[in-house]
This record gives C-alpha cells, structure tokens and sequence, in this order.
C-alpha cells in the first residue's frame, strides 16, 4: 500500500508539468521526499509562485516557466528525463463551455507537444492526467473503462482527446503512456478561491470565512472523491509499470460514494459552524450546473491489477487532513 517504499533507479530525473498548480506540486514534494531529482514545467496560468517557492531551496528541485502550448519549452524541458508526469491542463467544465478553443489549445495540443517532446528524447514513462469526465452520460455504475458515454463538455472532449493521442504515441511510437483518470481529488494546496474552485476547498474557505456556501442543485449528487495521497501512488506507481500495460487510461479513485449535502454537513460539523440562533448552518441551494453528471464512481480493479495501484487513505481520513491542513493555512 501506499508509496513509500517505491524505489526508483538512482538519480532519476522526473519532468512534472503543471507542478505549480495543485497535484503537481504534491507530486513534486513526494518525488523529492523520496529523494529524486524533479523539473517543474509551469506558465502559472492557474498554478502558484508560492508552490515554487516551497521547494526553491531544494537542490533536487529546477523550475521551468514555460507553456507546453511551445513544442521547443517541450524539447527542452524533456532533455535527461526519465520520468514525464503531465499535469499541465486548465480544468473546469463550465469554464471550458465559455473557452473551447483554449481549452482544444492548451489541453489538447500542449499534451500533444510533451508527448511529441517525450519521444524525442527517449523519455522512458509518459504518465498524464485524464479525467471521470470524459464517462461523459453514462449512467452504469461504478464507471468501468471501456464504457464511456457521451461526452459532456469541452474539457471531457480535451481529455478524451488526450487519451486518444497517447494511444497513437504507445502503438507507433513505443511510447509508454499511462493514462490516469482522477475523480475529484482533493486535499493540501488545492486553490479555494476563484469562480472555478473545486467543492471542497471552497466550502471549507467559505465556511471559516463566515459565508454561506451555495450547493449547486438538490445535493444529492455524489462523486467518488479521492485524497491526494492516492492520487501521487497512482502516478509513482505507473512510472515503474510494463509496457504491457501502456497505453491505456486507468480510473483512480478510492472507489466510494460520496453525496454533496454530506460533505457538507460533514464540514459544517468538523468545523462547528452555527447560524445566528446556534443551530447548524444550512446551505443556499443554487441551480444544477450545466455539463455536470449526478452520479460518478469508479471501479479502480483494472489500476490495481495493471499498476498496482492500492489507496490507502479512505475519504474519511483524507477530509480529516485536509481540514487541518485548510485550518492551518488558509
Ligand atoms: N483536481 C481534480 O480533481 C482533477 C480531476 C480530474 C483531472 N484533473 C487534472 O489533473 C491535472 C492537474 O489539475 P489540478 O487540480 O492540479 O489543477 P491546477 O490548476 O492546480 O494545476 C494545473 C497546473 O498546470 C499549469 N498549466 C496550465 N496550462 C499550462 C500550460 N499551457 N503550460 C504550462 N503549465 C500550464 C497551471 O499553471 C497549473 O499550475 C489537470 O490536468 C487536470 O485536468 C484534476
């Protein structure tokens, strides 16, 4: 379980792109943690000086600003690297409804350079961030690769597309690509202000700074949300996967079922907030959002079979860190 007894050749050199933002900076902390050399790639569109700032001081630890949209950023940040975890992405399905062509630009095309990059220069894993979004309607759960509905938005279509690229690059190209397909990952470092901020963190900024959060819809969606934890196991361990499990995408998740209003009860409780007359703090209820599904949860049997992917740390105790880590620095 877990990955810190993952040994890696010495020396390795892992290429985070997107390290700036919120799970590329998780991944670059546990690679240096497990005392690996680490390249972070970032435009700080959406991802944060401070989140360089961290490990600045760490000889392990480069900085590239630079925008994977440029195919020679690419080339040059792939130069000696065994290891490519592409993060870089603008999430969001409802910005990306305001944004198509920026998001076929960015997600598309910039992923489309770093594998292009990565086969350039022998990279020996290209491991990338998918998304649930991209089951699109389909209503079977648990979702299960290879049943994939329609796609819903923009961002789900970027991320298909991805998929679909990396496919191309393991059949012609021998590149070994592993796609992961995160469901609402959650925990430290993720970004709780902006129009666009996941669930979690907003609440829980909402809730400590004295504001009534709005749930979009009844509250009775759920989503299989996994903590950061699992999600830097899953992309350690598909590093040090075969090539027979290359090219193809793999759901990670914890593979529960959360509700919304119950994560939000949940909060409110941990976080012991009241009304003015001391009762529990009920939420506003805001329209359903458009390119949104009801239900996700995922079937993670073929990344534990494939990667030996095993979570370890379940929604309860995840949320529990999460807030105390929210607590301490928001
Ligand atoms: N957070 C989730 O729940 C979730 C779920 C499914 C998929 N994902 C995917 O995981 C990845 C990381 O998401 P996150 O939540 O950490 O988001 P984030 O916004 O915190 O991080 C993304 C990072 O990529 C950088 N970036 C974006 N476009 C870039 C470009 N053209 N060149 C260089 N850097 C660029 C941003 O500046 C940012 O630092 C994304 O690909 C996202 O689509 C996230």
């Amino acid at each position: 379980m877990g990955y810190q007894n993952i040994k890696f050749p010495e020396n390795s050199l892992f290429l985070v792109t997107g390290g700036a933002g919120f799970i590329g900076s998780n991944l670059c902390e546990a690679i240096l943690n497990l005392g690996y050399r680490v390249r972070c790639l970032d435009d700080l569109s959406t991802g944060k000086q401070v989140n360089v700032d961290l490990f600045l001081s760490n000889p392990n630890y480069e900085f590239v600003m630079g925008d994977i949209k440029d195919l020679d950023t690419c080339m040059k940040a792939c130069e000696g690297v065994d290891y490519v975890l592409n993060q870089a992405a603008w999430g969001s399905v409802p910005r990306s409804i305001e944004m198509p062509l920026f998001y076929c630009a960015n997600n598309i095309m910039g992923t489309l350079n770093m594998m292009e990059a990565a086969r350039q220069n022998g990279v020996k894993k290209f491991v990338y961030a998918s998304s649930s979004s991209v089951y699109g309607d389909e209503p079977n759960l648990p979702k299960k690769e290879g049943r994939e509905g329609n796609l819903l938005s923009p961002y789900a279509v970027s991320k298909r597309a991805d998929e679909e690229w990396a496919k191309q690059y393991t059949k012609h190209f021998g590149l070994d690509t592993y796609g992961l397909r995160y469901f609402n990952v959650f925990g430290r470092r993720q970004d709780p202000n902006g129009a666009y901020a996941a669930v979690i963190p907003k609440f829980i900024r909402q809730l400590l700074h004295g504001e009534v959060p709005t749930i979009n819809g009844d509250g009775k969606q759920s989503r299989d949300f996994t903590y950061i934890e699992n999600v830097i196991e899953a992309n350690l361990k598909a590093c040090l996967a075969g090539s027979e499990a290359a090219g193809q995408a793999y759901n990670i998740a914890y593979g529960g079922r959360e509700y919304l209003l119950d994560i939000y009860y949940g909060l409110v409780d941990a976080l012991g907030i009241k009304d003015e007359n001391g009762n529990r703090l009920e939420p506003i209820f805001g329209p359903d959002r458009a390119g949104d599904i009801k239900h996700s949860n995922a079937d993670i049997s073929r990344a534990k079979e494939l990667l030996g992917y095993d979570p370890e740390w379940s929604f309860d105790r995840g949320i529990m860190a999460a807030i105390e880590w929210y607590r301490e620095n928001l």
